[in-house]
């Protein structure tokens, strides 16, 4: 009798415990704190700053360019795309079907792209190169194909 007891409650500190551990990791992995401002992922095309995707010299504020990306199976917008060396650049990126990855490789950008919102990073390109924009997310068939470049000059 006193097993069962003991099973029962065993099992449901499990439970408990799984449950902390499963929406901790949903919330911390979802809402990045980049993740603030929302966009209807059926509007994006539509939507600025994703009408028109690239790169845009701005003025008055801390950053010297917006590098604008929208990613879709299985292809970023734009492609290839060149930033002058030391630009200070405000990445901004959405996705306008499913969650995509946005790593770029040799720096500390690394974004869950989730459908509805928007991720935005400040990073200074100090280091002349090719930089290659990863999806590190699965996202279907076209996955490990989906890739966009940076070139530093
Ligand atoms: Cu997009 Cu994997």
């Amino acid at each position: 009798k006193f097993e069962k007891i003991w099973l029962t409650f065993g099992i449901g500190a499990l439970i408990v415990f799984l449950t902390v551990l499963g929406v901790s990791a949903f919330y911390v992995g979802n809402q990045p704190p980049s993740c603030l401002a929302t966009v209807n992922p059926e509007k994006v095309d539509t939507t600025a700053p994703f009408d028109q995707p690239g790169l845009k010299k701005v003025e008055g504020k801390d950053w010297d360019y917006e590098l604008v990306f929208v990613a879709q199976a299985f292809a970023y917008t734009p492609g290839d795309v060149e930033v002058p060396l030391g630009a200070k650049v405000k990445v901004i990126a959405t996705t306008k079907d499913v969650i995509h990855g946005f790593q770029v490789a040799g720096t500390n950008i690394n974004m869950m792209l989730t459908p509805g919102y928007i991720n935005e990073i400040v990073t200074t390109f100090d280091k002349a190169g090719e930089y290659l924009i990863l999806c590190n997310e699965y996202c279907g068939t076209g996955h490990h194909m989906m890739t966009s470049k940076i070139r530093v000059v």
